[in-house]
């Protein structure tokens, strides 16, 4: 990959605007910090340039080397060379983790890798992570816990080796050792050339990853793209300083409609009604 680039992305689920304009672009060998307050959109618009067909897309175009990417199947641009680790990663009952590994490392090549090939790039995966090879006979993130699910994301990106990596919430649920192990994966990656885009609350993973540049999402939209020093200050400061210096105001649920009708609430409702 030599450039992404994100272009007025508009976006809704289930109806709620949640994208309002993205526009973003994250060059070879940059590697991109993204923060922002809960609910404002990050997790949204990773899912969208990986093409998941969960949001709708109101908007916007997303070009990857000068190719218009905006109606391509996750597969495909998965073929092109990116990769999403998941904040939430599905359980997959049913599907053993060795033959998911194989059929997705098979799908991005012409030739069908060997029984010994897989076996043996498949082995020093898990070894790098630290995951038990053993784990490999198990259903796909069935029964995992949040951290091996997390570790599992990265053994996925080193089995896969993609041009752009994007990593949402890696650093959560690791514990002290995992997240050592995942960041030093993540950086020899960076290293050999891969491009990052980095989602996390905390500064502590940056540290580790030392980005290139930092953005903040707000509303649905990149209010700040500028140098690494954001993320400290967002460690310190948190966001209040956007709406004092750039004039925006937070809001406090972007998408408050989900919060309307719930069975709980009617219940509750409807008890409270009656006890009156
Ligand atoms: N199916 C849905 N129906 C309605 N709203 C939804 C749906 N799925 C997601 N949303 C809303 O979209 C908004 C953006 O969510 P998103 O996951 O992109 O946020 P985020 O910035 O990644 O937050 P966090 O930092 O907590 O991970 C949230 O308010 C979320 O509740
Ligand atoms: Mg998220």
């Amino acid at each position: 990959m030599e450039r992404l680039e994100i272009i007025d992305l508009h976006a809704s689920v289930d109806g709620i605007s949640i994208l309002r304009g993205v526009n973003l672009s994250i060059k070879k060998g940059e590697s991109l910090a993204l923060l922002g307050p809960n609910g404002h959109g990050k997790s949204t618009l990773l899912g969208l340039i990986m093409g998941n067909p969960r949001f709708h897309l109101d908007g916007g175009k997303i070009i990857l080397d000068g190719e218009d990417i905006t109606n391509l199947g996750p597969d495909e641009r998965s073929k092109r060379g990116l990769f999403l680790a998941m904040q939430n990663p599905s359980e997959i009952p049913g599907l053993n983790s060795a033959d998911f590994l194989k059929a997705a490392m098979n799908a991005h090549r012409g030739k069908p890798l060997t029984l010994f090939e897989f076996y043996r790039k498949m082995e020093a995966a898990y070894k790098e992570m630290g995951i038990p090879l053993e784990m490999s006979k198990r259903n796909l993130n069935e029964g995992f816990s949040g951290g091996e699910k997390k570790r599992n994301e990265i053994l996925q990106m080193l089995l896969l080796d993609p041009s752009l990596a994007m990593l949402d919430e890696i650093d959560s649920g690791l514990d002290v050792d995992a997240i050592n192990v995942v960041a030093k994966a993540i950086n020899e990656a960076a290293a050999k050339g891969t491009s990052f885009l980095v989602v996390s609350h905390y500064a502590r993973l940056y540290r580790m990853l030392k980005p290139t540049r930092a953005a903040i999402m707000v509303n649905g939209r990149i209010a700040v793209d500028g140098d690494p020093s954001l993320i400290e200050r967002v460690d310190r400061e948190g966001y209040e300083w956007i709406k004092r210096e750039l004039g925006i105001e937070i809001e406090k649920e972007i998408a408050p409609s989900m919060n309307q009708v719930s069975i709980g609430v009617c219940a509750t409702k409807e008890a409270i009604d009656n006890g009156k």
